[in-house]
């Protein structure tokens, strides 16, 4: 079963068509890669998904459900969490706070239990420093709970920004170039990471990314896209090969 099925999605900024006529469908608990050079639309796309942008056209689904046009709020409950491409942690807060942060979803307390810290409260926060803690332990970064966000290596920012999305518990999870930036060793720790995740938690993930190597090492399929269309679609070896993908990154 599809857990997400787009259809001729477009979107256009003044004169320019961002994405146009965007379509994708992704199975469940597959790792998919979203790829193309600068400015080919694919932050767009992820805007699209997640609500920040409504498209001009076309229509989303998730698990079966229509969430075209619905708020980003809406979107984050319905399933889709994302990273971004420049890292956007809450720096101030503690590496396990930040983790904190996404689960509040899923531990709901009354305003009034919260400010008076009356008993349900105390037993929700215990219940999420455990389950913040399990999540960090996951992504190797339980012996580093207490630091704050901003004060960790790049590296395991970018992997914190994963743990913190995950903690929603996504049906979708939407990463933007989760290794620009990092070094060749920190690549090959995430790829180990993003499988992992997959595994352990039945996450489907959609990966944008630029380094060929963590895209072939994981994505079971393609899309490629090129001025906002979609250029090549299939199993990963397959597009590689392709001789207009070939073009399209390193010009003829
Ligand atoms: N809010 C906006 N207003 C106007 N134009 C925009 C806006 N957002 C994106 N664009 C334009 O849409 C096109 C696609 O941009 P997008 O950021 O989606 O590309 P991208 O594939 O993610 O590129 P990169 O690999 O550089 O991140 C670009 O030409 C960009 O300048
Ligand atoms: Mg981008």
């Amino acid at each position: 079963m599809a857990v997400l099925e787009v259809k001729n999605l477009s979107i256009s900024y003044g004169g320019l068509k961002a994405v146009d006529n965007f379509s994708v469908t992704i199975e469940k608990g597959q790792l998919y890669g979203l790829i193309g050079p600068n400015g080919a639309g694919k932050t767009t796309v992820f805007n699209l998904l997640t609500g920040v942008y409504k498209p001009d056209t076309g229509k989303i689904l998730l698990d079966g459900q229509d969430i075209t046009g619905k708020t980003t709020a809406e979107i984050s409950r319905a399933g889709i969490a994302r990273t971004f491409q420049n890292i956007r942690l809450f720096s101030e807060l503690s590496v396990l706070d930040n983790v904190k942060a996404g689960l509040h979803n899923h531990y709901p307390y009354s305003t009034l239990s919260g400010i008076l810290r009356l008993p349900p409260f105390r037993a929700k926060e215990r219940e999420m420093d455990e389950k913040a803690m399990e999540i960090l332990k996951v992504f190797d970064l339980d012996g580093e709970f207490n630091y704050q966000a901003s004060n960790l290596p790049y590296g395991k920012q970018r992997k914190l920004e994963i743990a913190r999305a995950i903690a929603t518990e996504p049906k979708l999870l939407l990463l933007d170039e989760p290794a620009a930036g990092m070094n060749p060793n920190e690549t090959e720790e995430l790829m180990e990471t993003i499988k992992f995740v997959r595994e352990h938690f039945h996450t489907t993930v959609l990966l944008i990314e630029h380094d060929m190597k963590l895209v072939s090492g994981i994505c079971e399929r393609l899309t490629v896209l090129n001025f906002g269309k979609v250029l090549a679609e299939g199993p990963t070896a397959e597009v590689l090969h392709n001789h207009d993908v070939i073009v399209a990154y390193l010009g003829e």
